[in-house]
Order: C-alpha cells, then structure tokens, then sequence
C-alpha cells in the first residue's frame, strides 16, 4: 500500500527531562492508538530541547531514554517513523526559510515563548523565541495532514497553519496545511501539589509530578501527599481540582468512567481513595518500566531503531514528501525548499 493513503500524523516530545504520567497518558499513550489507521512520524525534538540550557551528556541520554520509552509503551518502529529531530537536517533548513515567512508581531503574541522568558529570565535567546516556526518546519516538512495537539501547543499549530497558507499564497501550492488531531483526547493530568496547572516535566517541585520511571513506593507517597480540596466527597467538579485531578488519573488508568469511579468510592475517604488511585498508577506503569529495563539492555536494537528512524524519515518519499515540491524544485535532495530561491 501506498503510504499516501492513510493520513500523517506528526508530533514530538522534548528530550528535556524525565516522562511524566502527564506526558504519558496524555500523549504517548493515545500514540499507540493512532498507529494502525495513520502513517505517524513521532519525532525526538532535541532541536527544540537546545532553547534552554542543556548538558551535552544529559541530553544525549535523555533522548535515547525517551526514544526507549516510546518503544516500551507500545510505539511501534515498523510501523512508525520514530527519530530524532537533529538527525534530519532540512527540519532546521525548513525552519530558517519558514523564519522568513514569520512576523515578529505573531511571535510576540506566542504565550510560551512569555511563560519560557519569564522563567529562563537569563537566557531569552532567539531559538525560544523562534520555537513555533521550528515546529511549524517539523510538522510542513512531511506535508502532515494531523497533528495531536494538547491545549498547551494549539497556539504553535495555528501559527503553523498561518505561515503554510503565507508561503502557499506567495509561492503557490507548496505546503499541506494541516489540522489539530481531535479523536480520543489523552487525559489532562494537573499537577499534584498544584491542580490547576499542567503536570510539567520541568517542575522543580518534585512531588508535583509521578515519572514515567518512579518506584511504586515512590508513586504511592506521591499520590498520597497530593493536595486535595476542602470536604470529604470525591466527586468530580471544577470546585475539586485536587480531586478530579486524581478522579481523572484513576480513571484514565483504569478504563473506568468517572461515573462509575465516583460511584465507587462513594462514602469512601480520602485516604482509602487515594490508595486506590496511586495502586492503579502503580498497575498501569510497572509493565511498561519492566519493558524499559528489557529495553535498556539491548544496546544494539536501540541503536538500530535510532539508525532506522534517521533513514526512514529521509527518504526520498518523505523529503521532499510531496509531489508538488519535487515539481516545484527539481532536486530530490537536501535543500529541496532552498531551491525555490536559487
Ligand atoms: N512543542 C511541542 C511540545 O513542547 C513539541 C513539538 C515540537 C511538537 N515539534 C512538534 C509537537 C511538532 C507536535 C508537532 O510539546
């Protein structure tokens, strides 16, 4: 078959520290869902990674770890393109060109460039600043017709829409433009000290946060210090954000309905509750840290999944992906979108 035929589905995650169960039910796990029905590219944004500050070492070892654990949930290299961002150089090519195409004014209007300034306050370099036109080039690059997108990163995906149809009114045809992913959303997983805002890899507070990779003793202190709200229900509400946090974390690793949860621990306190809630968190990671120990040792399947995933994601029928470009370009190679101006 043809690989045109399913619909592409691009998106990425930042080396940048640890996975979290945010990160995981909130995204990777809705990944391995689309895998059959869609031709996806998950890509390990180690560009991106760069705008702040990172160790070369760590952040070597972070991407590999990633890489690891999008293969021990369940993404599947065979059938996906799974590769690291700084592997495939037209993605920072593309990027300059799409720079080009982009205003400072919609920059300015970008609200994690302001969150990311304001806590980087001694390092606002131009790469944060320019972030969105890098995914904008992650995502044109392979004339993606999808992206799933959280609440967080829908700004980045319309600005990329709007400098698609810039360079397609200026140049002609050139780039899809693509549309947010809206199926089975993943889970919004809240911070647990903190429910109101987003579980965040990056927190400094580490008991706002369960790992990908923490311990089960670990993840039950964790569940159990989590703030909760004033009264002794659980039930779901926007007067609850501590509880529904929880509510949606139990449910979201269950397969449970929060009807059929809050029905459950009906009367129950909140410390019976909240055992439950970390003993299915427990339930739910410990196969896939088994899988990741599993995968760790296998040095060299890793190596090859990296090595695959760089020559999957530039071949030809990927890069230059579209007809319309090859056309336009006449190359079929690197600088494919440069030639348009040579
Ligand atoms: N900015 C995204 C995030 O932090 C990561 C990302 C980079 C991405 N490029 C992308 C997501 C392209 C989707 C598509 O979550």
């Amino acid at each position: 078959m043809k690989v045109e035929e399913k619909k592409r589905i691009f998106s990425g995650m930042q080396p940048s520290g640890m996975i979290t169960l945010g990160n995981y039910l909130g995204a990777l796990k809705n990944w391995t869902n689309l895998q059959d029905d869609y031709d996806c590219l998950y890509c390990i944004v180690d560009m991106h990674a760069i705008t702040v500050r990172q160790d070369p070492v760590k952040l070597r070892k972070q991407a590999r770890d990633l890489l690891t654990q999008y293969l021990a949930v369940g993404i599947d290299p065979e059938k996906n393109t799974i590769y690291y961002q700084s592997h495939v150089s037209q993605h920072a090519e593309l990027g300059w060109i799409l720079n080009c195409f982009t205003y400072m004014g919609e920059l300015n209007r970008m609200t994690q460039f302001k969150d990311k300034a304001a806590k980087h306050a001694d390092n606002i370099n131009a790469g944060l600043y320019t972030y969105p036109v890098l995914m904008a080039a992650d995502i044109l690059l392979y004339q993606t017709d999808l992206v799933p997108v959280g609440e967080d990163q829908r700004q980045h995906l319309e600005i990329t829409r709007d400098i698609a149809g810039r360079f397609n009114g200026i140049y002609g045809e050139t780039f899809k433009i693509p549309e947010a992913y809206i199926g089975k959303v993943g889970a919004r997983i809240m911070s647990l000290q903190e429910p109101t805002k987003k579980m965040s890899k990056s927190d400094e507070n580490k008991n706002n946060t369960i790992l990908l990779m923490d311990e089960p003793a670990v993840i039950m202190n964790k569940v159990k210090r989590a703030m909760t709200d004033s009264g002794s229900e659980i039930r779901h509400g926007e007067d609850k954000p501590g509880i529904s946090n929880l509510l949606n974390i139990y449910c979201a690793c269950t397969g449970k309905t929060i009807a059929e949860a809050e029905k459950e621990f009906d009367g129950a306190g909140y410390g019976a509750f909240k055992t439950a809630v970390g003993e299915a968190v427990v339930a739910e990671l410990e196969p896939v840290q088994k899988r990741v120990k599993e995968l760790e040792k296998n040095k060299d399947y890793l190596d090859e999944v990296i090595k695959n995933g760089a020559d999957k994601s530039t071949e030809e029928s990927w890069i230059p992906s579209c007809d319309s470009l090859i056309e336009k370009m006449e190359m079929d190679e690197v600088l494919c979108i440069l030639s348009i101006f040579l």
